[in-house]
């Protein structure tokens, strides 16, 4: 495995965001909804940097088969707590890749009527598209590789890496 984004170089990128976004929504109440289960280390990371009135719910999407091959077909393994009408939703997703999963997602929770509906990824990989889907917010754009740590994984190996690594 390579190193691809050391702990550092991640926080860096979270505090950015973080500092976007907090600006984008100042004087706001935010509803972050992070995609379980990879997201659950940058949204804790992100939701401490954040300056703004924050709530959280998750969703639980599953998206991969086994290893580095999709499924192709998306499945919602665990549904919201929260009601998102009214509410200034954010999504919180570790990586988007052929974007799928984010199309699936914000055709679901756009018909529960949220006030706004936007979303941050930690990780982009634009050249792996399928369908059109644009993040609001990205930490970092890498190339088309497959990557584990901070929150990702490989067979549900890896999450806890502090880095970002390249499996090869
Ligand atoms: P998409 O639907 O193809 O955009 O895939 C998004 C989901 O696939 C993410 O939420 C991840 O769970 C998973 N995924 C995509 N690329 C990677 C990767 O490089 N490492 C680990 N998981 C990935
Ligand atoms: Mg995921």
């Amino acid at each position: 495995m390579k190193r691809l984004l050391g702990e550092k170089e991640i926080q860096r990128g979270v505090r950015r965001l973080a500092r976007k976004i907090s600006r984008d929504f100042e004087g706001r109440e935010v509803l972050l909804v992070g995609i379980l289960k990879g997201a659950f280390i940058f949204m804790a990371d992100l939701a401490r940097m954040l300056a703004v009135p924050v709530k959280m719910d998750f969703v639980g999407l599953a998206s991969y088969g086994a290893g580095t091959k999709s499924a192709g077909e998306i499945r919602l393994t665990k549904d919201l707590e929260t009601s998102l009408k009214g509410k200034d939703v954010l999504v919180v997703e570790d990586v988007i890749d052929t974007g799928l999963t984010m199309q699936y997602l914000f055709r679901r929770l756009k018909a529960r009527r949220p006030r706004s509906l936007k979303s941050v990824a930690l990780l982009d990989k634009p050249s792996r598209r399928r369908v059109r889907f644009q993040a609001d917010y990205v930490g970092f754009t890498i190339e088309n590789h497959f990557v584990v740590g901070y929150g990702l994984d490989c067979n549900e190996e890896y999450r806890n890496l502090p880095g970002i690594y390249v499996i090869e």
